[in-house]
């Protein structure tokens, strides 16, 4: 199964392709997860993808593209992938679209995970991330058993640096000038479908394992 998971910055894309990633067991690849890894890392990709993603700006699209094009040619992509977070431009889309038809495959779906706007600022500022596992957690609307601590590993949950309140603004402006294009590249190729993202957790991945199972 080919996948691609779209929505606004808050949507919920990282928390479903968790759920997705284990019930069908696809590789899930988040381009944000990678420059974060490589920010960690200190890497010269970490350092290029931390000047703009301080601000909220997009990595320019040749560093992105580059990067998916690498990770989608290993061996474990052959079994179906999840992009979560990539394209999030129509030169992107277009970009991915080369490298599909390069590899020999098709995409079998793009999941809109649709919320309202004025919603994700508060699911963005309320993020808290294990800096072990990945996981997202939320002070209110998916908290930890344990105040602070990650559920599986025991490490200690920090924030995102781009989840401060002036960093999310410009995330959101940015994302939502990029998205009606690719929306509309999806839905013209047939690809596209919404889903309600403004519900539970686990009423989002229920609509989606519809989609998936039919
Ligand atoms: P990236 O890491 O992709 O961030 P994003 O798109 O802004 O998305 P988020 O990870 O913030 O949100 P999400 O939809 O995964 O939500 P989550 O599940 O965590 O990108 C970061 C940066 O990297 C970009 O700004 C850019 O600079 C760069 N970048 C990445 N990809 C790029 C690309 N292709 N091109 C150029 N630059 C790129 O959920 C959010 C919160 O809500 C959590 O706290 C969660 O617990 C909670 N929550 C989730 N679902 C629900 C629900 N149903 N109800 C209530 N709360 C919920
Ligand atoms: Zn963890």
């Amino acid at each position: 199964m080919n996948l691609i998971l779209m929505g606004l910055p808050g949507a919920g894309k990282g928390t479903q392709a968790e759920k997705i990633k284990s019930k069908y067991n696809i590789p899930h690849i988040s381009t944000g997860d990678m420059f974060r890894s490589a920010i960690q890392e200190g890497t010269e990709l970490g350092k290029k993808a931390k000047q703009y993603m301080d601000q909220g700006q997009l990595v320019p699209d040749e560093v992105t593209v580059g990067i998916v094009k690498e990770r989608l040619g290993k061996e474990d992509c052959k079994k179906g992938f999840l992009l979560d977070g990539f394209p999030r431009t129509l030169d992107q889309a277009k970009s991915l679209d080369a490298i599909l038809d390069d590899l020999g495959v098709s995409l079998d779906h793009v999941l809109h995970v649709d919320v309202p706007e004025e919603k994700l600022m508060e699911r963005l500022t309320g993020r808290r991330i294990c800096p072990t596992c990945k996981t997202a957690y939320h002070v209110l609307f998916n908290p930890p058993k344990q105040e602070g601590i990650c559920d599986k590993d025991g490490s200690a949950l920090i924030q995102r640096d781009d989840d401060k309140p002036e960093t999310v603004k410009n995330r959101l402006s940015v994302n939502l000038e990029q998205t009606k294009p690719l929306l509309d590249f999806y839905e013209e190729k047939g690809y596209l479908v919404k889903v309600n993202g403004d519900q539970d957790i686990d009423k989002v991945f229920q609509d989606i394992e519809k989609v998936l199972e039919n």
